[in-house]
């Protein structure tokens, strides 16, 4: 699971690789098939006992007493934690290599000596007084959070997110890691062939898995990336120039955008919003709105939102919010999505959501195949939720 398809990949010795795949073949199992066991003990031994209208926490204070629950949350716990261990050490040893590696691609301009002209840009604000919300806590029990700088001009923690993610996930992302933005990108271009956005933004980016997407899906279009973490930043940018892709990064705080007013045609984002503060949740929508152009798609890939799955399939969820140092999680899956769109300057009746399928999972044809057929439902075990044959949430609005 550990073949990283860029030039700050990690050389990884033997024992480390068996380690990170074994880490990832226990993931699959717990998602898949331990999780399947939990729902089994609910359907048999719990569901019957409980009103069938139990709101998600009712359910949650019900399986807390399980083995099945408790087996579940030990090996999602024990497991998160294995997928630091395992690429902790290669991670150290690399040391100055990644930094030395970064400035080479910044110097070269990327995409190899022969490169003619600087891929994209790195733009970092010393200045920004980063989020309490991103600095205060390692978020998903990550080591440093998206943050920590270990020495100067430190990309580690970049490292961190872009291996962690390759293991954690277990293929369900793609090979490139890039599922969600390939799939969200591919489905505009499908639904939409006339639209033909000259400039993407991507909030909340860390290190541009999913900007990366937009670039391949639009090569025409000018694409950035900001995010307010620093060594995420430049880990994605010399991750973008050792592709080949021209992207530009910026550090910024998307509650306050320092773009003019409708100067993008995208503003699209990934599992960014639930690690945002429920009061900076509105703030990010109403940026996204101010500078998108008449035209423009807002389009945010997410957790679906509890109003809109079954009550088991909550609880499931808000698993994370509970044991998995993810504090804003449930309060952004309780949002009224529509509402909250409609607050940021969008036409009531413009709001839009749509459950898409993986492209990478199903491969070109099938993919479109799937996309031309009638939409699968939000309230199923598929969307959203980490397991082979995801299907990606997305809600937004096209502005007027
Ligand atoms: C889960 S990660 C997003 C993942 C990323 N979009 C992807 O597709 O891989 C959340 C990111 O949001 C960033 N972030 C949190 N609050 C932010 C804010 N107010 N403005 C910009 N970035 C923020 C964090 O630094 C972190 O990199």
């Amino acid at each position: 699971m550990l073949s990283l398809r860029h030039d700050l990949r990690l050389p990884l010795r033997r024992d480390e690789k068996a380690r990170a795949d074994f880490v990832s073949g226990l993931r699959r199992h717990v998602f898949e098939t331990v999780a399947g066991e939990m729902r089994r003990d609910y359907g048999r031994a719990v569901a019957p006992r409980l009103a069938a209208d139990a709101e998600p926490e009712t359910i949650h204070a019900a399986m807390r007493g399980r083995e099945a629950f408790q087996f579940y949350s030990a090996l999602r716990v024990s497991s998160q934690e294995m997928v630091y261990q395992a690429i902790r050490p290669a991670i150290e040893r690399a040391g100055d290599a990644l930094q030395r590696k970064a400035a080479a691609l910044a110097a070269a301009g990327g995409g190899g000596a022969k490169a003619a002209a600087p891929l994209g840009s790195l733009t970092l604000d010393p200045d920004l007084e980063v989020p309490r919300s991103v600095s205060a806590i390692d978020i998903h029990l990550s080591p440093g959070s998206y943050v920590e700088e270990y020495a100067e001009d430190d990309l580690a923690v970049g490292a961190v997110y872009d291996n962690r993610l390759a293991v954690s996930t277990f293929g369900v992302f793609g090979p490139n890691l890039d599922d969600i933005g390939q799939s969200l990108a591919r489905f505009v271009r499908a639904r939409h062939p006339g639209f033909a956005p000259r400039r993407i933004l991507d909030v909340g980016c860390t290190v541009g898995h999913n900007t990366g997407a937009w670039k391949d899906v639009y090569p025409e279009a000018e694409v950035h990336g900001i995010d307010v973490a620093a060594p995420c930043l430049r880990y994605a940018s010399a991750r973008a120039r050792s592709q080949g892709r021209a992207i530009h990064f910026r550090q910024m705080d998307a509650e306050a955008l320092a773009f003019p007013d409708e100067s993008f045609d995208v503003v699209f984002s990934s599992m960014f919003l639930h690690e945002v503060p429920r009061k900076g949740i509105p703030k990010v929508l109403r940026e996204a709105h101010r500078v998108l152009r008449p035209g423009g798609l807002m389009l945010h890939m997410e957790l679906p939102p509890a109003d809109q799955l079954s009550a088991y399939d909550s609880f499931y969820l808000d698993w994370d919010g509970h044991y998995n140092n993810e504090p804003f999680y449930r309060a952004f899956r309780a949002m009224d999505l529509r509402r909250i769109v409609a607050a940021a300057g969008f036409a009531p009746g413009d709001y839009l959501q749509h459950v898409v399928p993986s492209w990478s999972a199903l491969g070109e044809d099938a993919w479109r195949a799937a996309v031309d057929a009638p939409e699968a439902p939000v309230a199923s075990e598929k969307t959203g939720r980490l397991s082979t044959g995801i299907r990606w949430f997305c809600f937004g609005a096209w502005k007027r």
